[in-house]
């Protein structure tokens, strides 16, 4: 894991229990705690026991849950005790979390679950922190991915990075010749007939859409500049809150299905460069339901 340098990140004041936020200082207690949970996932590649269907949910091992529990450890003990809406131990309540002004760590400790038990190596641990009605902080961590692992991180107006190489979101480019990442929700059938919709008008249009299977590394990868566009809908806080700042950190934009701006708790998200999000949003308006944000 990588030494950010980056002088401190004061913002403003705050109301409530912090009144200022050292950024830097906060992302190396992320980076350590993620640290920590990758050794976590790395122990369980390829040996995974226990694995449990979520209801309406998909998979759950036993490697998302101490990976979880590790995290969320090193985080209290850092002393950025925030609230805490992790995957693995979400309650709906704490849903209200992202409508107040306290900071959040907004934590997805294996996202893309059914790559890991298959052991297919595209997966990360996902870690974001909202305050005050944004998203401040994200780390996207893929442990098998390069030669030792890409740990993508970004601070609101600092930058978006890949261990110190600044990310960009490639600009200017048409439908015709855009590279696309998407992926579908199986469990909600009327929802699945919109995503089929969806990607039968996209496909016929765009260069090539591929469905790698972890949402928030698809994010990265728009801010990456190696992907275009990534659409989704049904992701939960934890698969897009980081990945929503590397991508607008990156100089691209993440809205709703209908234009509106990104909020961890809209169903429908869009990322790209500003003119292929719209060329995606005039394509899709003809299928997307009623119900999409
Ligand atoms: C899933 C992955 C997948 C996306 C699903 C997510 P999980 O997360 O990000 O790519 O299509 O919507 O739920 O369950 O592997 O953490
Ligand atoms: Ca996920
Ligand atoms: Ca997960």
């Amino acid at each position: 894991m990588i030494a950010p340098n980056l002088s401190h990140a004061i913002l403003g004041q705050a109301k409530g229990s912090i009144r200022q936020m050292d950024l830097e200082n906060v992302l190396q207690s992320a980076f350590e705690a993620v640290n920590k949970g990758e050794s976590v996932l790395e122990s369980y590649f390829g040996r995974v026991k226990q694995i449990e269907r979520k209801h309406l949910a998909g998979l759950v091992t036993e490697a998302d849950k101490e990976s979880e529990f590790t995290i969320a450890q090193s985080l209290k003990q850092s002393g950025h005790d925030f609230l805490f809406l992790g995957e693995e131990s979400f309650q709906e309540s704490q849903s209200s979390y992202l409508q107040g002004r306290d900071p959040v760590w907004i934590l997805d400790p294996l996202d893309g679950t059914t790559n890991f038990v298959h052991g297919f190596p595209i997966f990360a641990i996902s870690l974001g922190l909202y305050w005050q009605g944004q998203i401040v902080l994200g780390i996207v961590s893929a442990p098998k991915m390069g030669e030792h692992g890409e740990s993508y991180w970004a601070i609101r107006g600092k930058g978006a990075f890949l261990d110190n190489q600044r990310l960009r979101v490639r600009q200017n480019v048409i439908l015709g010749d855009a590279f696309l990442a998407t992926g579908f929700i199986a469990d909600f059938e009327e929802q699945l007939v919109e995503q089929v919709d969806i990607f039968n008008h996209v496909v016929r249009k765009a260069r090539a859409v591929r469905r790698a299977g972890a949402a928030a590394y698809d994010l990265a990868l728009v801010a990456r500049g190696v992907f275009d566009g990534y659409w989704e809908r049904g992701l939960k806080p934890w698969d897009s809150a980081a990945g929503s700042l590397l991508v607008t950190e990156a100089g691209g934009v993440v809205q709703s299905y209908r234009a509106s701006p990104y909020h961890p708790l809209k169903n429908t998200v869009i990322a790209g460069s500003l003119g292929l999000v719209q060329q995606i949003q005039e394509l899709i308006k003809p299928v997307i339901r009623a119900d999409s944000e």
